[in-house]
């Protein structure tokens, strides 16, 4: 009987040990969160919902890219999505409004995403925020933060990669110094599930700025790849999006507004959550299951641009690419659950 007070007590000290830790500010992954935002159903809007929801993190940064849509559209969106989650405390970074490289087509018009749009942000629901964006580029930001903490940021990219191309390019230093960067992008065609989804083979972040994506994939930065392989491993329906809006907060009414309208339109749709596993793999590693591949990226001109290839060894063309540990499968019922709990627990927040 001793005994077994003597281990609860124990295990009680050490619960409350962590608890008391994370809530410090100890142990607690220091991030910045690079996104082409929109607000839901986008899925960006839900993986920054679960960073902001997550004590596991510190975040230091917002930095926005053009992606989904316009560089402004995500600014203004993560603006009035932060004070929606009463965190404008985080400062936010504009970042590149056009890939380092591709052009605008016809293609691009026609198809999903809206980068090149120069139009003016729509106002996001509610309004727009009060608070603005900082005068510092997303680049600049990611270099000086980087460079003043070597080897404890965490970059989360869940956009076209331009912003952190830009950062690698333009210190040597950053690729050396970044702890590790998590990655929505790609599409693996050795691994199940590994076709694309804006071309027959290319994923629309990396097809959106390959050369962005080259440089970064070769930048020597460890990397933890989300592809689509384990995004399409996921299935947001309507039964679950019942579960997530089903205690009442602003981050759950807003998705009542705003995706809830899309399946009161469509309920037998299924959405696949890409940018949320990504933000889930870094609080729960063990939520996805990855095989550590060669990645390179084609950045020539033609039927295969933005395609990114995996190899379990380099072939030729590739040679130089680095190992990268890409995700493949996904633990859903526990991924899903983490997501739900998040999202509908009171506001972390406390304003600003
Ligand atoms: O291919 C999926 C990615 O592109 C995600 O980051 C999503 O936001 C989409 O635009
Ligand atoms: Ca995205």
């Amino acid at each position: 009987m001793l005994r077994r007070l003597l281990i609860l007590s124990i295990a009680v000290y050490m619960f409350t040990g962590v608890v008391a830790g994370v809530a410090r500010g100890e142990d607690r992954i220091k991030i910045i969160f690079d996104t082409d935002f929109v607000m839901p159903p986008y899925d960006d809007s839900m993986a920054l919902m679960l960073a902001l929801q997550s004590p596991e993190f510190e975040i230091l940064g917002i930095t926005t890219v053009a992606g989904n849509d316009s560089v402004e559209r995500a600014t203004s969106d993560v603006l009035r999505m932060l004070e929606i989650a009463k965190q404008s405390d985080i400062p936010v970074y504009r970042g590149a409004d056009m890939p380092l490289v591709h052009e605008k087509s016809d293609f691009a018009v026609r198809e999903y995403g809206n980068w090149y749009s120069d139009e003016p942000a729509p106002v996001p629901p509610g309004g727009y925020a009060e608070k603005k964006a900082e005068a510092e580029s997303a680049a600049s930001f990611m270099v000086r933060s980087v460079l003043e903490n070597p080897g404890e940021i965490t970059l989360v990219a869940i956009g076209p990669l331009t912003n952190v191309a830009q950062a690698i390019r333009a210190d040597a230093g950053v690729a050396e110094n970044v702890k590790r960067l998590v990655i929505m992008g790609g599409a693996i065609a050795i691994l199940p599930d590994g076709g694309g989804n804006i071309t027959p083979n290319a994923e629309f972040n990396f097809w959106v700025d390959p050369e962005a994506a080259y440089t970064t994939l070769r930048s020597g930065i460890p990397i933890d790849l989300s592809p689509l392989n384990v995004s399409r491993k996921s299935s947001l329906s309507n039964a679950w999006y019942e579960q997530i809006v089903a205690t009442d907060t602003p981050l759950t009414r807003l998705l009542k507004n705003t995706l809830g309208q899309h399946f009161a339109k469509e309920p037998d749709r299924i959405y696949f959550m890409y940018d949320q596993i990504a933000v889930a793999s870094l609080i729960d590693p063990t939520l996805v299951t990855r095989e550590r591949l060669y990645v390179d990226v084609d950045i020539h001109h033609g039927i295969n641009y933005g395609v990114s290839v995996g190899g379990r060894n380099l072939w030729p063309g590739a040679e130089g690419a680095a190992q990268l540990d890409v995700q493949y499968e996904l633990d859903w019922p526990r991924f899903i659950n983490l997501f739900i709990e998040r999202i509908g627990s009171p506001l972390r927040g406390i304003g600003n």
